[in-house]
């Protein structure tokens, strides 16, 4: 998809005025007496939502979008309900909504449509960006984005483990990165016990891919690890019908960790990055793991398997436990690990979980500006009771209660390092909003790529 945004600095572009209920008598001084008429006539109110095509001379003279007022609460990507209402055109917004960024933001990632597998009608919108606003910054995070809502999207029988390795060389190679894999049996011959099991009832072989990229040299390094299950059947612990469904999107923490791989890289920060994404298929056949299974993790710890449908947690300990071998300055991983983190928090806000309690402000902050939500969970030591196994050094499952936290304990036994972040996302949207078309989601990249570019940027 060409880029929506234009730079053409607002000629001839259609002038979308933002309008609130205290606004609106404002705005009408300055859209002409004969809008206003017409504005009456059709009986528009500049309320939330709300939109109205205004007659030009030409043609479309000029669009009226209702905001939240005051005093209501406000959603900063409203204005991607835009795209939906506007015939093909180059627009301008000719005042401030509350928030120009997200509302341009909103705008492109509201003009998204899956088109894999069905022809979808072309469009021809495109937004002259205010002057004030980075277009390039806008332009690679909308890239991003769409990068991680294409990989998930895209079914399991065409975004197997193998497919999933090729869109991570094909980003690699966009940047000038490197990228490598340890596949099938090698997993075991270099110690990757965990991602073996996992994967290895898959028809496609279980991988490590590693992506790095950036001069060693004394920048910050940062390692992203991404969950890459490309389906989870849950195993021989089989998923009920309902909840296999939409389990193509289990690798939808490898997508978000490629989505901010690539923001990174496009703005040049300045750090050294390396992305680990064990990508596996959580199949059934006769070479699958069992439950009561034990395995001796990368780490040296031991693993009873409770639960085979606790597996996002297993691949992430090996990945985990190698991003943790070279001492970065910061692991942060990103996986559709628990159903529990949505009966705890809904779809729309993963929980995170950090010791690291600058970071996690840092992060809180940087999730409210960039309407990329994000809402903190403990690390509550006394829960890690509920993971002791009679037989080995832990169980792959806590107790019924709690499971976010027991899944993030879980993987916090295999890293040391004292800035690890872990993002439990859902990476999906049940039913559209502004600027969230249905489907596969990016959370959680573009607030920690703005808390990125405030530290080192
Ligand atoms: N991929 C699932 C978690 C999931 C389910 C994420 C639905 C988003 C939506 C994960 O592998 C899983 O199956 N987790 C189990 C863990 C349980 C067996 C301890 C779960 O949450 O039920
Ligand atoms: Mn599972
Ligand atoms: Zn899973």
């Amino acid at each position: 998809m060409d880029s929506v945004f234009s730079a053409r600095g607002g000629a001839g572009a259609i002038p979308i005025w933002f309008v609130t209920a205290q606004t609106y008598p404002d705005v009408r001084k300055l859209i002409g007496a004969d809008a206003c008429a017409f504005a009456d006539a059709a009986a528009f109110e500049p309320k939330p939502g709300r939109h109205l095509l205004l007659p030009g001379k030409n043609g479309l003279g000029g669009v009226l979008f209702g905001l939240e007022g005051a005093d209501d609460t406000k959603d900063l990507f409203l204005p991607g309900r835009l795209p939906q209402h506007l015939p093909d055109g180059v627009y301008r917004f000719a005042n401030e909504p509350h928030d120009a960024r997200l509302a341009a933001l909103a705008f492109a990632l509201g003009t998204y449509r899956f088109a894999r597998y069905r022809k979808v009608e072309a469009r021809k919108l495109s937004l002259d960006l205010p002057q004030s606003l980075d277009r390039d910054d806008l332009g690679r995070t909308v890239e991003a984005v769409i990068l991680a809502r294409d990989l998930i999207n895209t079914p399991a029988n065409d975004m197997g483990p193998a497919e999933l390795e090729a869109a991570a060389q094909k980003l690699a190679a966009q940047h000038g990165a490197a990228c490598k894999s340890i596949v099938g049996d090698d997993l075991l011959a270099q110690n990757f016990p965990l991602i073996h099991a996992v994967g290895r009832a898959g028809a496609q072989a279980p991988r490590l891919i590693d992506l790095t990229w950036g001069d060693a040299g004394n920048h910050p390094r940062i390692t992203l690890v991404g969950k890459g299950v490309c389906f989870d059947t849950g195993g021989l612990d089989i998923k009920p019908e309902s909840s296999m469904l939409n389990m193509k999107k289990d690798m939808g923490g490898a997508a978000t960790a490629l989505a901010l791989a690539h923001m990174i890289m496009a703005r040049g920060l300045k750090v050294r990055l390396r992305v680990l994404i064990p990508a596996v298929e959580n199949a059934i056949s006769a070479s699958s793991f069992r439950p009561r299974d034990i395995y001796t993790s990368r780490k040296g710890i031991t693993v009873e398997i409770s639960n085979t449908d606790a597996e996002g947690r297993l691949v992430l300990a090996d990945a985990l436990a190698l991003a943790d071998e070279d001492k970065p300055d910061l692991i942060a991983d990103f996986a559709t690990l628990t159903g529990a983190a949505r009966v705890a928090l809904g779809p729309d806000v993963p929980p995170f979980f950090t010791d690291d309690d600058a970071l996690a402000d840092e992060l809180t902050a940087s999730a409210a500006r960039e309407n990329d939500p994000l809402w903190r969970l403990p690390l509550w030591r006394p829960y890690e009771a509920m993971l002791e196994s009679k037989v080995a050094d832990i169980n792959n499952v806590g107790g019924s209660q709690g499971g976010a936290i027991t899944a993030a304990l879980f993987m916090r036994r295999f890293v040391t390092a004292t800035s690890w972040l872990h993002v439990d996302v859902f990476a999906w949207t049940a039913s559209a909003r502004p600027g969230r078309p249905e489907g596969g989601e990016c959370q959680a990249a573009r607030a920690l790529y703005a808390l990125l570019c405030a530290r080192y940027g």
